[in-house]
């Protein structure tokens, strides 16, 4: 584990750790404010995410946009980060060996970030964070606590482009998460 964010970047730099690495523009570390009291965790980087090396700029990234805009939380005050850091062809789910890999860098930026609230965007997230025996339809939207850190499971905003029914649950879930900041 590294001390400092610049220590833990730089040993990222030349990543060959999975396979995710040999098609990869670039890597996809985070982005925000790495003193925050909330984290959001995606899932991988898309093509937008990958030309441009920041998370959530693409499609995805621009209606979670409007929907902190809405909801009043800033992009820049919250730390964005994804659980694998390349993209995986095709937009497809990071597969467990990729995850196995990366999930150490993450598992880092959580210790340095310290968040009080972590955000989880989607089920890859969610199995990957909180264990394989959550779903996301039965977990989106209640609060988890485990180890001093309380979890918003919720939609992955890909999902909303798919089935705009869900936007609701979604902007319903960010407010419990903007009370939550508030609170605490
Ligand atoms: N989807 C994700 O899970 N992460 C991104 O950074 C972009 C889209």
């Amino acid at each position: 584990m590294y001390e400092t964010f610049e220590e833990l970047k730089q040993s990222i730099q030349n990543c060959q750790k999975c396979k995710l690495c040999n098609n990869r523009n670039n890597i996809v570390f985070g982005t925000g404010n790495e003193h925050s009291k909330v984290m959001f965790i995606g899932e991988g980087p898309g093509a937008d995410e990958d030309m441009q090396g920041i998370p959530f700029v693409g499609k995805a990234g621009k209606l979670m946009n409007m929907a902190f805009e809405g909801i009043g939380i800033n992009r820049k005050e919250v730390y964005i980060a994804n659980i694998v850091k390349c993209r995986p062809p095709a937009n497809r789910n990071p597969e467990d060996d990729e995850v196995v890999a990366c999930l150490d860098y993450l598992r880092n930026q959580v210790m340095l970030v310290k968040p009080k609230i972590i955000v989880l965007l989607g089920s890859v997230a969610l199995k990957n964070i909180l264990g394989k025996e959550y779903g996301i339809t039965q977990s989106r939207g209640k609060w988890v606590e485990k180890k001093g850190i309380m979890y918003m499971p919720t939609w992955h905003p890909a999902a909303l482009l798919r089935d705009e029914s869900k936007k609701i649950d979604f902007w319903q879930d960010l407010k419990k998460v903007k009370e939550k900041m508030i609170e605490i």
